[in-house]
């Protein structure tokens, strides 16, 4: 059967140059106005912040051509699905959700399913989408988000399946609509893309090149959302710390923290650093404002040498943790998470066990710890590997049992403690109990009244569970 549509290509994706990314003006037609009068979306975001982020930008350009949000997929006459692609097991999922769609599209054929995200910037997968799921109508790739409101016009107009991934570099498209899903935290785009390349990675190839934003186009954005009452940002980036690094030498990540700092916004995240470039000005910016986080995520990845060096990561393990004691030491009371691979091919019980006693070096509040997913397009995926998976599963349940430890012996200190907590959540279940965050990121689940979303609040903590605080509210 001839193909009528271009496939994406991650070996095009790869493709780097030194050039400074074009910044262009996202305008919205006249011609597709209007269109989605009547018509109702929903959208489902699968993977990390970034995608959350995209997912607000989808909503907003909806939003700008008339749709409106609705609660479940049933009501809804357009589909989004924002996909993730970094491990085989989200790439299932969303399979398995795209099959479910199939009879809701038999019974409605005027529902137009859309797959979004790193998923559709891989040609196998949109190959199978193309031939095998019949009921996806439109499919367009993290470049190509702002072609959304075209996409949809041609499929209304044309009847036929459309399909746009560039596999590009990718430029920086401001102005775009946003709808957040937040009304007290929001995501901020800082960078896109990654560089790296760790082996293991497929970010790289679904994001294109690193790219920072214009610093003013991000305090705008940030000057923007207080004025709005909004309470907290996460600047976000694949190595935030690369921040500017695109653009000039003379200005950085710790430069934009104190930028971001004199917006007065109440509370800043950012995520995420790698370890390499972790420079003494961020911390220097990280001590000096108090409305910084005292909460790092540090990935290691793996606390052997050898096989960091398989996975590209840059650093050996002495210097991750030289790194890691430097800013535990000059930055005192902070909370540190990570994110761990087990299971890397060729991984030997030395090597594992190097990233268990890493692991009790550094004492983790947390650790998002994940089986190595063979990725096609990576190098790692041509990588022999002889680990069986019985054994793969067993380290992850014996690092798990230890980061559990930790995370509990962590907590102890919060016990008794009155902390400031910003309220995330009210219980479906009971009015009367919250949920939200402390400035290390503990999650607190808390009993009061007359709690509000956005709230910032004290709590006292009565009970200290490994993953979350239990307490209080404190009334002043
Ligand atoms: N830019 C971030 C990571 C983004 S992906 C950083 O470098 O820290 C989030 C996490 O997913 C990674 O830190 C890694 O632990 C995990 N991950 C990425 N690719 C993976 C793969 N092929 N298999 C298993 N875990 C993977
Ligand atoms: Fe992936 Fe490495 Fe880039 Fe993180 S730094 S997104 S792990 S390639
Ligand atoms: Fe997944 Fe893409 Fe984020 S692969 S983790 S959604 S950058």
């Amino acid at each position: 059967m001839k193909k009528d549509y271009k496939l994406p290509s991650l070996n095009d994706a790869r493709a780097r140059n030194k050039e400074v990314s074009q910044k262009l003006t996202f305008i919205l037609d006249d011609r597709f106005k209007g269109i989605g009068e009547g018509k109702k979306y929903y959208i489902i975001t699968h993977g990390c912040q970034a995608n959350q982020r995209d997912s607000e930008t989808m909503a907003g350009i909806l939003d700008a051509l008339s749709y409106t949000p609705c609660e479940n997929e049933k009501q809804a006459d357009v589909i989004i699905i924002n996909t993730c692609a970094v491990r085989q097991g989200a790439e299932e999922k969303v399979l398995g959700e795209v099959g479910a769609l199939k009879r809701m599209k038999t019974n409605n054929p005027d529902l137009i399913i859309c797959i979004a995200g790193c998923m559709a910037q891989e040609e196998a997968t949109v190959k199978l989408i193309m031939e095998k799921y019949r009921q996806v109508d439109i499919v367009f790739g993290t470049h190509n988000i702002t072609s959304l409101p075209k996409l949809l016009y041609e499929v209304y107009t044309t009847k036929q399946r459309k399909i746009e991934v560039f596999s590009k570099m990718g430029e920086i498209i401001e102005s775009v609509p946003v709808t957040r899903f937040m009304s007290h935290k929001a995501w901020v785009n800082i960078m896109y893309g990654c560089d790296k390349f760790c082996t293991y990675c497929i970010v790289p190839y679904t994001r294109g090149k690193e790219r920072s934003r214009a610093r003013e186009d991000i305090i705008y954005e940030v000057e923007e959302l207080v004025a709005q009452g909004y309470k907290e940002v996460c600047l976000l980036g694949q190595n935030v710390n690369a921040y500017g690094k695109d653009i000039s030498d003379e200005y950085g990540f710790g430069d934009l923290l104190d930028d971001v700092a004199k917006t007065g916004i109440k509370r800043i995240r950012f995520m995420t650093s790698h370890p390499w470039d972790f420079n003494d000005r961020m911390i220097e910016a990280i001590r000096n404002n108090s409305n910084i986080m005292p909460y790092i995520h540090l990935p290691i990845q793996s606390g052997n040498t050898g096989i960091l060096k398989k996975m590209n990561r840059r650093y050996t393990r002495e210097e991750y943790l030289e790194l890691f004691d430097k800013l535990k030491r000059e930055l005192p009371g902070f909370a540190f998470t990570t994110d761990i691979i087990v299971g890397f091919p060729n991984e030997s019980d030395e090597a594992f066990e190097d990233t268990m006693s890493a692991v009790e070096h550094c004492q983790y509040d947390n650790a998002f710890t994940f089986i190595y997913s063979k990725r096609e397009g990576t190098p790692a995926a041509s990588f022999e590997d002889s680990i069986d998976r019985k054994t793969k599963e067993e380290r992850l349940q014996r690092l798990n049992e230890r980061v559990a430890y930790y995370a509990n012996l962590n907590n102890q200190k919060f016990r008794d403690k009155i902390v400031e907590v910003l309220v995330d959540g009210i219980s479906k279940r009971n009015s009367k109990v919250y949920s939200g965050y402390t400035p290390e990121n503990k999650l607190v689940n808390f009993t009061g009244s007359d709690v509000k979303v956005g709230d910032l609040v004290k709590v006292k903590i009565k009970e200290v569970m490994s993953f979350s605080l239990n307490g209080e509210l404190v009334e002043e």
